[in-house]
């Protein structure tokens, strides 16, 4: 690893495709044959459901708004009625529903069907309700080759002893990973590469949990207030030997959470540690200039080990539209999935020639977008150890298997935590696999391989 820049006209793009080409063809022939298929995991219903119209999808992002706050089925189901109603011509499904949800028994059972739906979406997506029932499933998958980062479930909190009880949360599943896991067995692929130790626990927050005053008006309170939760966090990391992922939330945050972590980071008592990281939203159309900002950071900063950096596609697509829309301001994201496809292939060669400046994780299901970030990693002359492949807990679990059993590091994002505080997640997951361009949504329809494979 020279960490010497390389143009990225550098690449030669014949040879790139055919390499492209060559390891998207062996990570298809590594899918598990019996897989079962990810879009399975989706409740049929409720897939119809979501994807039938707009005004629907902003009803669904207001249900989202109002899950924190709602103590029980009944509560849910109210919220979802008042909301659905507001949607003009609603398909006869969703009046049948309106009408037994104006009863109490009505909305129990309105409540009572929707989190059955939910449930079985959830056991698919969710590892389990506590850090310590998470452990056995970490190591099952350590055990297979995977590294794995916990994300408690909740965000966008509304109180102190909420944002209080999120902290505890994350502290309380930085305790107990950090405290199991030197029982697992070694995995040299999974904890060291050319930069050095990797730790073996890894903890995802949001910062939007961490504090109830995070505003785009205001957001020097919101980052004083995450902060003081923040730095215990950090601190218990560092003695434990554990990593810190701070994940990037919607637009209107974004700028709070970015100026907080580099802050942070390069605070005297952090400069040692622990091992910290954050994500890049390739969706947006700004997202290179965020890159330049973070690597001009990490080239700069005085710190002992790298930044680690996801690259993600991003999974506020809807909600960034349909705030746009509804405030007449210009969309912040690719609209159209092949520039952002093109832009996240761009950024993934710029990330992966700052090593060793920055760790790079590469975030996607895409098999395209995954064989492109090895191919460019190879063709720049870095060891497969130097990049790392992310997948999500219940859409990526064969692509997961695959990439491990070529040998590479591949960590998968599990969340942790109940259904209520899951909800805002799952209808993520919902709404962007209900896209009729998605990745996963493509391969489920049976498109080629080539096709799959094809330049953006
Ligand atoms: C999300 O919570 C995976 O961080 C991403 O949707």
């Amino acid at each position: 690893m020279t960490g010497v820049s390389v143009d990225p006209a550098s690449i030669d793009r014949d040879e790139l495709e055919r390499h492209i080409r060559e390891i998207g063809g062996e990570l298809a022939a590594a899918f598990p044959s019996s897989a079962r298929h990810p879009m399975r995991a989706l409740d049929a219903r409720a897939m119809d459901f979501a994807s039938s119209d707009q005004q629907l999808k902003a009803a669904l992002f207001r249900f989202v708004d109002v899950t924190p706050a709602c103590r029980s089925l009944d509560d849910l189901a109210r919220h979802l009625r008042d909301l659905l109603e507001e949607v003009p011509e609603a398909p006869p499904p969703i009046a049948a529903a309106m009408r037994i949800a104006h009863t109490r028994a009505g909305r129990t059972a309105l409540g009572a069907a929707a989190a059955a739906g939910v449930k079985h979406m959830a056991h698919r997506f969710i590892v389990a309700e506590s850090p310590a029932e998470a452990l056995a499933g970490l190591r099952a998958l350590w055990d297979r080759g995977v590294a794995s980062s916990v994300d408690l479930l909740g965000e966008a909190t509304v109180t102190e002893p909420e944002a209080d009880h999120y902290a505890n949360r994350c502290d309380e599943a930085l305790e107990q990973i950090a405290t199991a896991s030197p029982r697992w067995a070694s995995r040299p692929t999974l904890e060291a590469d050319s930069s050095g130790p990797i730790p073996r626990a890894n903890v995802s927050v949001k910062i939007s949990a961490l504090t109830p005053l995070l505003r785009a008006d205001a957001p020097e309170r919101g980052r004083r207030d995450a902060a003081g939760r923040l730095r215990p966090l950090l601190r218990h990391a560092r003695e434990l030997g554990a990593h810190v992922h701070i994940d990037m939330e919607s637009l209107d945050s974004r700028e709070a959470v970015l100026e907080l972590v580099l802050e942070l980071l390069i605070e005297p008592e952090f400069l040692e540690g622990p091992s910290a990281g954050l994500v890049l939203q390739a969706y947006l159309r700004d997202s290179p200039d965020q890159a330049a900002r973070i690597l001009e950071w990490a080239r700069t900063s005085p710190r002992s080990s790298p930044l680690q950096v996801r690259l993600v596609k991003g999974a506020y697509w809807d909600h960034e539209l349909v705030q746009a829309r509804q405030h007449g301001w210009p969309t912040p994201v690719f609209e159209v999935k092949a520039e952002c496809d093109r832009n996240f292939e761009e950024l993934t060669v710029r990330l992966l020639q700052s090593r060793p400046a920055v760790r790079v994780a590469i975030a996607s299901h895409n098999l395209r977008s995954v064989a492109n970030a090895i191919a460019a990693s190879r063709m720049l002359g870095g060891e497969d150890r130097d990049l790392e492949l992310q997948v999500l807990r219940g859409l990526g679990d064969e692509l997961q298997d695959a990439l491990a059993s070529l040998g590479m590091r591949v960590r998968t994002y599990c969340p942790v935590g109940d259904l209520v505080a899951g909800m805002a997640y799952l209808v993520r997951r919902l709404l962007e696999n209900t896209s009729n361009e998605s990745f996963l949504s493509e391969q489920a329809r049976g498109t080629p391989l080539e096709v799959l494979l094809a330049a953006p």
